[in-house]
């Protein structure tokens, strides 16, 4: 699976560029699932249908990465730039961008070296290509970059770019790939455009029309230096959404999901998010609606291009995933 997740968490994929994410999954799952698709808005679905009486589960995860767009390019030779998705000003000097086309861009601020912090907005922020002026400049305004950075092995830990949410996919491959019977009609869609607002999701989950559904996104963890009051933390288990800034967790899902884990012995934590949401909002609010949750992974340094997760969560996630698909739903009354 480690093979898997360096090979996504190093695919270029910003929001709307999702193709080299897209090819890499396809691949993985065409011979699995019962049929694989793309739709018009580039989200790849996949389906596997079960034999009993079961639910139409929608399972998503974001093919997407947060990036930045060339807006302005200057006679002598540098770009200005718009963020797609949340990124923080404070990760981006000395931080690499890498297009479409190849080009590499540095980022600095203006007025380098300076010792007063960092201006937070990207209106003082710049990409350098060592070019000499407009001629020579390889983008143009319009022009999509992601960051570059490989992925690295810690044994315990994960450190790469885009675990949010290559780890998502990743875990959606291997479940997909090891699951050998459901009762349920399973869905499993690899979206498009989360960063810039659920949008993948959004579309897909009106096609798919689902009764339940489940983001399999990254969430903050706590066990970090001054991080108050978060409970999440890395290595104790993948994390039961109770609740997030875009959406409630359907109680009867939430409960089925804990229950699923004590049985089965795969520790697990509740996760409570303040700031951010995933996929499952926008599958929750869908035609008449869905009973929809997520299912998180603890992730340090979330937005940066050193995202960090536990091998351990991550496995148990699969765990979690394949005893929840298999088992009857109960999602109460
Ligand atoms: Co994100
Ligand atoms: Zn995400």
């Amino acid at each position: 699976m480690k093979d898997l997740i360096k090979a996504l968490t190093e695919a270029y994929g910003p929001p709307g560029y999702e193709q080299a994410v897209r090819e890499i999954i396809r691949e993985q799952i065409s011979t699995v699932a019962d049929s694989v698709e793309i739709d018009p808005l580039g989200n790849l679905h996949a389906v596997k249908k079960g034999a009993g009486e079961g639910l139409k589960i929608m399972l998503a995860a974001h093919m997407d990465e947060i990036g930045l767009m060339v807006s302005y390019v200057s006679d002598k030779g540098f770009a200005r730039f718009t963020k797609l998705g949340a990124v923080w000003p404070d990760t981006l000097i000395g931080n690499r961008a890498l297009f479409t086309n190849g080009a590499l861009g540095v980022i600095n601020v203006e007025n380098w070296p300076r010792h007063d912090g960092v201006d937070h907005s990207h209106k003082s922020l710049y990409l350098d290509f060592g070019a000499t002026g407009k001629a020579d400049i390889p983008v143009r305004v319009g022009d999509v970059a992601a960051f570059q950075r490989p992925f690295v092995d810690l044994g315990q830990v994960m450190v790469a770019k885009s675990l949010d949410d290559r780890i998502g996919c990743a875990i959606l491959v291997e479940t997909l790939k090891q699951l050998d019977q459901t009762p349920h009609e399973l869905h499993f869609v690899f979206t498009v455009q989360e960063e810039v607002g659920t949008r993948g999701a959004m579309t897909a989950a009106y096609k798919v029309h689902p009764d339940v559904s489940i983001a399999i996104d990254v969430t903050d963890s706590g066990d970090v230096p001054e991080r108050k009051h978060f409970e999440v933390k890395l290595g104790a288990g993948p994390a039961i959404k109770v609740m997030d800034s875009g959406m409630l967790a359907h109680p009867g899902l939430k409960n089925w999901m804990v229950e699923t884990a004590q049985a089965n012995d795969i520790p697990y934590q509740m996760e409570i998010l303040t700031l951010g949401s995933t996929d499952a909002q926008a599958m929750q609010l869908a035609r008449e609606g869905s009973a929809a949750g997520a299912l998180s992974i603890p992730c340090r340094h979330i937005h940066t291009p050193s995202e960090m997760v536990s091998t351990n969560d991550v496995e148990n996630a699969v765990k979690l995933l394949l005893a929840l698909l298999k088992s009857p739903a109960n999602l109460g009354d």
